[in-house]
């Protein structure tokens, strides 16, 4: 069954109802290139067509894997990739200056064996840096072909539209889409971003469908700790006897009871929930294994009723995210020299 496309945003451009995300491919999750390739084409033979890298996946080898697997292929994806997060140890080779930016689309474009970007992404907002000094420089890229569109990622409320006003003032390039966190266990989103979105006509893709694999099933109470290949790069996040993690752990419990009364697998009331909100053009799946896309794959089909939909709001109430550290956004820190016009 091959996945449906649906419109992104106001572009006039279809992708697949399922995006592919490739964060897991090379030293930070699966290793061999050959399988990480094979999994990208069985997920383009199932059509999916809108495959999201970083520059900072794996410090470039996720876009050097995928620019493998895209040979003779390009023309069939909309290719996206960010850039923003620390390449190597230049603290210059970070952020969202016009310096770095025209610096890292090469990189990008150089791994990825490709001459154009469709969606180059700004992966965080940077305080420190002007956004229209970011837009410009991406508008250059667009003007360049080096672009095709510009898209933000866990950018806050304020923060798109401030992208949208700041385009339409400076007459730069307009961004068309944000890849926002989104699952049933980090439902933050729904209060301003996606309605945000829609007002803006933006594409929405948001990021760990299954918080970040919390919705597969293998976190279960009084269950062993699963392995996972998170845990050390996020000590405690995925932990199933922590304190911290108590909700999410008593709401995965009541979702997979749910799941199963309707006849659904975990992973596809996951992704079906994600689907269903009409601000969202296609959740970013990401598989590290094979059988891990196969159990997904189907998921763009299913269509979640009203009465379970009306029961995951009464496990995970809409707006909700149960753990901080699920939302992506790192708001300031409200120390004093943000607080008093002075040290005095
Ligand atoms: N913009 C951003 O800031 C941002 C942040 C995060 C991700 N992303 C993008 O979004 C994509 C998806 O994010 P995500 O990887 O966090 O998504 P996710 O679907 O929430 O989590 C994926 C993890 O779930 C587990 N999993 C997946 N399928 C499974 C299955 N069938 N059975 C058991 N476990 C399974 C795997 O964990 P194990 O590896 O432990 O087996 C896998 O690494 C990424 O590839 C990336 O492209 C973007």
């Amino acid at each position: 069954m091959t996945v449906p496309l649906r419109p992104f945003g106001r572009t006039g451009v279809k992708v697949s109802a399922l995006a592919l995300g490739t964060m897991m491919f090379g030293e930070r999750g699966n290793p061999d290139h050959d399988d990480s390739v094979r999994i990208i084409h069985r997920a383009l033979d199932a059509g999916i067509n809108l495959v999201d890298t970083a520059d900072v996946y794996s410090q470039g080898e996720s876009e050097e894997i995928v620019g493998k697997a895209l040979a003779g292929r390009r023309d069939e994806v909309f290719l996206a990739t960010k850039f923003h997060g620390q390449i190597g140890t230049d603290p210059n080779h970070f952020g969202n200056s016009r310096r770095w930016i025209i610096r890292a689309v090469e990189d990008s474009l150089r791994r990825l064996r490709t001459d154009h970007i469709d969606l180059y992404q700004v992966h965080r907002p940077e305080e420190d840096t002007d956004f229209d000094e970011t837009l410009g420089a991406l508008s250059d890229l667009v003007h360049q072909g080096k672009v095709r569109y510009i898209g933000t990622s866990t950018f806050e409320p304020s923060a798109i539209v401030e992208g949208q006003w700041i385009a339409a003032r400076r007459n730069r390039e307009r961004v068309v889409s944000e890849q926002p966190p989104y699952s049933i266990l980090a439902r933050g989103v729904e209060r301003e971003v996606l309605p945000i979105a829609q007002k803006y006509g933006l594409a929405v893709i948001p990021w760990s469908p299954l918080a970040g694999g919390w919705l597969t099933g293998r976190f279960r109470a009084g269950g062993a700790q699963p392995e996972t290949s998170r845990g050390g790069r996020q000590p405690g996040r995925f932990e199933i006897g922590a304190p911290e993690n108590a909700a999410k752990l008593a709401a995965v419990e009541a979702l997979a009871l749910l799941a199963e009364q309707s006849g659904l697998s975990l992973i596809h009331l996951a992704l079906g929930f994600v689907l269903e909100h009409p601000a969202v053009t296609a959740p970013i799946i990401g598989p590290r294994t094979f059988e891990q896309l196969e159990a997904q794959l189907d998921a763009a089909q299913v269509r979640l009723s009203r009465d379970v939909l009306d029961e995951i709001d009464k496990i995970v109430p809409p707006g909700v995210t149960l753990s901080s550290r699920d939302q992506g956004y790192h708001p300031p820190a409200l120390e004093p020299a943000r607080r008093r016009r002075s040290a005095a």
